[in-house]
């Protein structure tokens, strides 16, 4: 199946090996990169080496700010199909057309470390899925637990600087549990839920092929008929989900920090293409008081057995990035960018 987005970015794309001649980042021709002008045969090197200049300032940059969380995290191309109409809940056309196949880039990732963290700590992960959809972008954040540590935003700063490494020794990178983690757990005492899924043997996935995402805010879908339902959204891999135990992740973070970026890209590369489903509980809006929990509060999950998952189609990764940087690194994701169709 030919991936839209990739149609779409070829035509940003040249393959101009073996033809074209190096140039400047301006497409000014020049014979050679490796030797500055210079006055003299040793030096200095001139100013006016406009060249140098351009490629010393392009190498400068080559960075963008370190995400303040979610700093570690690799992603991968794919594919979404559904499998039967949700007209009866919306109207964005990926939900609703069977027949369409939606490219879709999915980033995991940590919470706590730096971009140079290990993959194996102990530590929530992202997942976060971006649809190209004929009607613009739609941007899923998820992780993979279905519940959250705080119930209002304007607590997350404090989390965050709690969660990070402690203020006067740097330490610890990558792992939550620690002094000002647990002050903050001990203070706030809605986040014992999402602490009971952090601290348990289902936290560290034994690979990012084989964990759950969750949306774990509630979202609104609208039908046609201006008819809004109460949803939550479920990504169930198809390897069903399997954990590493916490001495097999210490050991695994010290021999190979990598180990699920690996694994994913190996994967992909074999052509053992993860696969998640997804799904959704649905609640109409009319019964929206109808539970002994508030439906809106992200640190309570809707039981299973009170409001089933409805499994309504399928992702699959299928392709690897070329450029880490371009792609999986600068990729930006944001909740609020849902389309607007009347
Ligand atoms: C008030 C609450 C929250 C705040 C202020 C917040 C803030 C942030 C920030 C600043 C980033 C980094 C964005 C970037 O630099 O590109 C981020 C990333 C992320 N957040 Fe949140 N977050 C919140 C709650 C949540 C919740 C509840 C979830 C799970 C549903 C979540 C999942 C993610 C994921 C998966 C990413 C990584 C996205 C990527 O791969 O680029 N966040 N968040």
């Amino acid at each position: 199946m030919e991936n839209k987005k990739a149609v779409q970015l070829s035509s940003f794309t040249i393959n101009n090996e073996k033809t074209a001649p190096l140039t400047t980042n301006q497409g000014l021709k020049v014979s050679e990169d490796e030797f500055s002008l210079k006055a003299g045969l040793r030096g200095p090197t001139l100013m006016e080496d406009f060249h140098f200049r351009e490629k010393m300032t392009h190498f400068d940059h080559e960075r963008i700010p370190e995400r303040v969380v979610h700093a570690r995290g690799v992603g991968a191309h794919g594919i979404f199909q559904l499998y039967d109409s949700l007209v009866e809940y919306t109207k964005a056309d990926f939900l609703t057309d069977t027949s369409k196949t939606t490219p879709v880039f999915v980033r995991f990732s940590t919470v706590q470390g730096s971009r140079g963290s290990s993959d194996t700590v102990r530590d929530v992960r992202g997942f976060a899925t971006k649809f190209y959809t004929d009607e613009g972008n739609f941007d899923l954040v998820g992780n993979n637990m279905p519940v959250f540590f705080i119930q209002d935003a304007i607590k997350f700063p404090d989390f965050v600087h709690a969660l990070k490494p402690e203020p006067h020794t740097d330490i610890p990178q990558g792992a939550s549990a620690h002094d000002t983690f647990w002050d903050f757990i001990g203070q706030n005492h809605e986040s014992a839920h999402m602490v009971m899924w952090a601290m348990s043997d289902r936290a560290i996935p034994r690979s990012l092929r084989m964990m759950e995402g969750f949306g774990v805010h509630t979202f609104r879908l609208i039908n046609a008929d201006g008819e809004a339902h109460f949803v939550k959204f479920h990504w169930k891999p198809l390897l069903g989900v399997h954990s590493l135990v916490w001495d097999e992740a210490q050991r695994i973070a010290g021999k190979n920090p990598d180990f699920h970026r690996q694994d994913l890209y190996e994967a992909i590369e074999k052509g053992d293409f993860p696969e998640w489903q997804l799904g959704l509980q649905i609640i109409p809006e009319k019964d929206e008081f109808n539970f002994d929990f508030d439906i809106l509060d992200p640190t309570k999950i809707w039981p299973e057995e009170e409001v089933p998952v409805k499994i309504v189609g399928k992702m699959t990764l299928n392709r690897n990035v070329n450029n880490f940087f371009a792609e999986t690194e600068q990729v930006a994701f944001h909740p609020g960018h849902v389309s607007a169709r009347d």
